[in-house]
């Protein structure tokens, strides 16, 4: 593993001013089972915090709605203040009825009174990266992204993202604003989002797959990796990773995890170099 294990795979730029590793940090599963509530050992999970940004991942994806509240007040307490170079990209647009349960709110005034929320507890004057965290089909689109957009005129935003998009949607919301990133479920068996991957790489934006190993499924061995990672003298986690990097130029995984261990195994991921053979063969 390099010391920045992200440099031998290049960095990406968001909004042209913000530079960042092509391989960010998920920051979800350090809160309680459903995403809910905190971890049964917090301070575990700061561990895993600040091990990441010593192993120089610059970009961490966090939500309002994961604990809810949870994850953005441990990023604070693990990292506040931050060194310079961190990226934190939250996300509004949920709202959270239990464990295990989401539901959108993409009103105007929700995701302004969101992003206020998300400042306080990240203790932020400007948020870096604000993800729309996923359309509500009780409002319109258009409503949503112009609330971001203010947001980004009021200086509250720097750069606006989305998440859980088609390209119909994101072609819409660029003709409101610039949009530096699109965050949506994409891994080895699930690629339906091949297509916003491709409008992504023509317009210069960041794509940020989330599920990227399948919540730890693409890491058991016996599977399709095992040939190639044994090959390699990787995991099948690693692989899988790989791929993903392989892919596309403009991808950024953020694979989450509560184990140090696993944080360390997957930003190895990012020094593994799959022939054009061996991603052919993956990608099936
Ligand atoms: N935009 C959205 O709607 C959305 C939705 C879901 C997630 N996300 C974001 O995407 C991030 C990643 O997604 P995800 O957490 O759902 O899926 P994931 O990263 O594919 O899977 C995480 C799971 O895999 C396990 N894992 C991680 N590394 C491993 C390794 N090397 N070996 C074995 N198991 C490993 C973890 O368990 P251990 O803790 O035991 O390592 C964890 O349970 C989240 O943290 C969140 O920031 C966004």
């Amino acid at each position: 593993m390099t010391e920045n294990g992200s440099e031998g795979i290049g960095t990406l730029q968001l909004g042209g001013d913000l530079t960042v590793g092509r391989l960010g940090f998920g920051a979800m599963r350090l809160c309680g089972p459903g995403v809910w509530g905190e971890p049964e050992d917090p301070r575990a999970a700061e561990a895993v915090l600040r091990r990441v940004v010593e192993l120089g991942i610059n970009l961490i994806d966090t939500a309002d709605a994961y604990g809810p509240e949870v994850s953005e007040r441990q990023i604070s307490s693990a990292l506040h203040p931050y060194p310079d170079d961190l990226v934190i990209a939250t996300k509004g647009g949920y709202v959270r009825p239990g464990p295990g349960r989401w539901k959108a709110d993409g009103r105007p005034q929700h995701l302004r009174e969101a992003c206020e929320g998300s400042l306080r507890r990240l203790k932020l004057d400007r948020i870096d990266l604000y993800q729309f965290h996923r359309p509500d089909p009780r409002v319109a689109f258009e409503d949503s992204v112009w609330a971001l957009s203010e947001l980004r005129e009021e200086g509250k935003i720097r750069h606006v993202g989305l998440s859980n998009v088609g390209v119909r949607e994101l072609v819409i919301a660029l003709d409101i604003v610039p949009i530096v990133s699109v965050q949506n479920r994409y891994n080895l068996t699930d690629r339906s989002s091949e297509a916003v991957i491709e409008a992504c790489e023509r317009e210069g934006i960041a794509f940020i797959p989330w599920y990227p190993l399948a919540t730890g499924r693409l890491a058991r061995p016996g599977g399709a990796l095992d040939e190639i990672s044994t090959r390699h003298g990787a995991t099948p986690a690693q692989v899988a990773l790989a791929w993903l990097l392989a892919k596309s130029p403009v991808m950024l995984p953020i694979p989450g995890t509560s184990s140090v261990e696993h944080l360390e195994e997957n930003v190895a991921a990012a020094d593994l170099r799959l022939t054009e053979e061996e991603v052919a063969t993956l990608s099936g």
